[in-house]
């Protein structure tokens, strides 16, 4: 069984015009094996966000499901949804999304006291991120007082210390300068050398160029995947290039269509 399976999704909003119905996702479906670490790419528009955002269970398809673990999350109920995604996902944002009137910590421990978990071992958890987060020093402090790249650090270890199955991230270098990027990516490779689930969203090639997979989607659909196998991260991003400029290419956009 797969950690995560993603079948026949679709997503269409509509409005009160029904021609103006957007047809989000068409149809997606993948799987995700315990272990991986997954880039999804593809241009503004693409459904990047509705598929990261159904996933996340935050939410709902118009048909399709997605099991985790076996677990059809789209039959979960709403009373028990927030408490299904606190004790199964950990989320890291663009902007991090941090509560400003809480210290790092009290942000990092936030998903464990809304789960009743006693204070012992919040601290020992926090204990064992410390060393690979690099936030010791910081922890007593405000959001505010800190950098971006501290920011999003606290951001990972409040996503991992609930132990999830999956880490879900949308954009996490998008507010981020290169160094502080370059720091993030690393601590990606090492989480997940350890054996996390990572399913990232990006704009960035050489993020993706991080990842082990990377699914291409174009207008709500998966237009292509590579895996990468033995290629380095420069290898990868040269393919990720090529098969970036193929997907923009294929396809003019309607106002191309319509200039045409
Ligand atoms: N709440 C919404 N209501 C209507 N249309 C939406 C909504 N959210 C996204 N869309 C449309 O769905 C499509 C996919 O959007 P999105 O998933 O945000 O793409 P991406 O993250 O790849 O930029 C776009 O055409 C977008 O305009
Ligand atoms: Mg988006």
């Amino acid at each position: 069984m797969s950690l995560l399976e993603v079948n026949s999704l679709k997503k269409i909003y509509s409005s009160a015009f029904k021609s103006n119905a957007v047809t989000a996702l068409n149809n997606i479906s993948f799987s995700v094996e315990e272990g991986e670490y997954i880039a999804i790419m593809g241009e503004s528009g693409s459904g990047k966000s509705t598929l990261l955002n159904a996933i996340a269970a935050l939410d709902t398809p118009t048909s399709g499901n997605i099991l985790l673990k076996g677990t059809d999350f789209t039959k979960i109920p709403d009373h028990k949804m927030a408490a299904f995604r606190r004790s199964h996902l950990g989320f890291v944002f663009q902007d991090f999304h941090l509560l400003d009137t809480l210290t790092l910590e009290e942000n990092i421990y936030l998903p464990l006291v809304l789960n009743n978990t006693p204070l012992h071992e919040m601290k020992r958890r926090l204990n064992a991120l410390i060393p690979s987060l690099g936030i010791g020093r910081i922890l007593k402090n405000y959001p505010y007082e800190v950098s971006g790249g501290q920011k999003q650090r606290a951001a990972v270890a409040r996503a991992l210390i609930t132990y999830p199955d999956l880490i879900l991230a949308d954009e996490p270098t998008g507010a981020l300068d290169s160094r502080s990027a370059d720091e993030l990516l690393n601590l990606f490779n090492e989480i997940n050398e350890n054996g996390q689930t990572i399913i990232m969203v990006t704009h960035s090639i050489s993020a993706a160029s991080h990842a082990n997979r990377i699914l291409f989607i174009k207008d709500g659909a998966i237009f292509h995947q590579i895996y990468r196998g033995t290629a380095s991260n420069d290898e990868l991003y040269n393919t990720i290039s090529k098969t970036l400029t193929v997907l923009m290419s294929k396809a003019p956009s309607p106002i191309r269509r319509i200039a045409n």
